[in-house]
């Protein structure tokens, strides 16, 4: 497994835990040496458990030695980092193909080599290319296996998968050694409704994108639906539940919040974009998707220091929550660093607390920032409260608990979670996402 990112931790160990002997390729020294200290140095719920089971048991090891471990390998999976290049939406795809070099200085004859990390259409063959050119007289097969798994429920996404998607480059349907190594390699995540899925490389490819282009298409429409209903006086969650129970669309992926971010959506749906655009067929719901999704965190801003009327300078806001989504520590793309940049600049004073992702937003926010040990003490004093990701320890809070802390009394929840409460009993003004005001909600 090239790369101890995410997504090559998460994998290796879970190919581990499923009787898999995996090794770890890890080429910068500080996170190989945290690694081997059992030091995982990202938060996703039972990793750091997992591997360290994996490790003791034999079936998992770090290493920055490629060559060693392609000796007793029969596949190699690339898990490495394909940032967006700067100023493109192209994926930059430097480490993918680093990595295709230097599996072809080392393979041996009849090694399978999977692409793990998520890439544009054609990459696979690109690796492919590389390798051959190299090597042109080594048998070696190639195949793209995309990851679909979620911070915070990855292991779980992993262990017991919707579907597995596997494009090979010779015909899907017939007998092939890729085919067959797969299908062992996947057959204890395989239940008895068969579901590895194979295709071509560019169909498993095009298959990651359109999957989370499509999810992203989906919030960003609940977003606007629930725009929708605020202006018109209905109720977003009785909308999305009535849209939901048809199976056609499904219940998924329809909670409006502040925006999508994180490490997949915006990088995806940019990539996709760019290579429709390539390939001169653009796609236009995505690329109006991602304009929407970006001009929602600045207009949610605007819609908060809107509600401060003249007093923002005198206004402290509380924040809840500040990384792209709860059960995370990512930061990456989360629309805090959208919305709290612009409160600050109107002069607001900030307090906020998040329960992992307090040290990696740091570096990225406004100096002069507040950051509070718990959400109780980032509600002291605060005139408003501003709930950003969804974590059970917010949801927890009552307006009373709150009542004790606050100096005002406007409830923001951008993710929903206290609509259950008797906010007007204890005094608060409560707004959330898609509640219109005219009615009420009926269950
Ligand atoms: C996503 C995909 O789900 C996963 O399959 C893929 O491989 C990687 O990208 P992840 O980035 O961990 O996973 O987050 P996800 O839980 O999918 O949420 C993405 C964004 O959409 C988050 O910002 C989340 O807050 C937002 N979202 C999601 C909503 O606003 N409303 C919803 O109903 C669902």
């Amino acid at each position: 497994m090239i790369g101890g990112g995410y997504v090559g931790l998460v994998s290796g160990a879970c190919l581990a835990a499923v009787g898999t002997n995996v090794t770890i390729i890890e080429h910068d020294p500080t996170r190989l040496n945290r690694l081997k200290a059992g030091d995982i140095p990202l938060y996703e719920p039972g990793l750091e458990e997992l591997v360290a089971e994996q490790r003791q048991a034999g079936r998992l090891a770090f290493s920055d030695d490629l060559a060693a471990a392609l000796r007793k390998s029969r596949a190699v999976f690339i898990a490495v980092g394909t940032p967006t290049r700067r100023g493109s939406g192209h994926a930059d795809l430097s480490y993918v193909h680093a990595a295709a070099r230097a599996i072809a200085a080392h393979a041996p004859d009849g090694l399978l080599i999977v692409t793990k990390s998520t890439v544009p259409v054609g990459t696979g063959r690109q690796v492919a290319a590389i390798v051959r050119q190299a090597r042109p007289d080594l048998t070696f097969h190639i195949a793209s296996n995309p990851e679909f798994l979620r911070e915070g429920h990855a292991i779980a996404d992993f262990m017991q998968p919707d579907r597995v998607i596997i494009g090979l480059e010779d015909s899907p349907t017939t007998p092939s050694t890729a085919r067959t190594l797969l299908e062992q390699l996947y057959a204890p995540l395989n239940g008895p409704e068969n579901r590895l899925l194979f295709m071509g490389l560019e169909s498993a490819e095009l298959t990651k994108y359109a999957a989370n282009a499509f999810l992203a298409m989906k919030v960003t429409f609940a977003n606007e639906m629930a725009d929708l209903c605020e202006a018109t006086g209905g109720q977003i969650a009785d909308v999305t539940r009535g849209m939901g129970m048809d199976p056609r669309i499904g219940p998924h992926f329809l909670m409006p919040g502040p925006g999508y971010g994180g490490s997949c959506f915006p990088k995806d749906t940019q990539a996709l974009a760019t290579s429709a655009r390539q390939a001169g067929t653009p796609v236009q719901l995505i690329e109006t998707t991602i304009a929407a999704n970006e001009a929602r965190k600045r207009r949610l801003a605007e819609r908060i220091l809107a509600l401060a009327k003249d007093n923002i300078t005198d206004c402290t806001i509380a924040v809840l929550g500040l990384t792209f989504k709860a059960h995370t520590d990512d930061m990456r793309q989360a629309p805090a660093l959208t919305i709290l940049p612009l409160l600050h600049e109107a002069g607001a004073t900030l307090r906020v607390h998040d329960p992992q992702g307090m040290s990696t937003a740091k570096p990225l926010l406004p100096d002069d920032i507040t950051y509070a040990d718990s959400p109780l003490q980032a509600a002291e004093g605060a005139d408003m409260l501003l709930v950003l990701t969804e974590w059970p320890v917010f949801t927890a809070l009552t307006p009373a608990q709150l009542a004790t802390k606050m100096r005002g009394r406007l409830i923001l929840d951008y993710r929903q979670i206290w609509q259950g409460h008797d906010w007007q009993q204890a005094g608060f003004h409560y707004h959330c996402l898609g509640c219109g005001t005219h009615r009420g909600s009926h269950s």
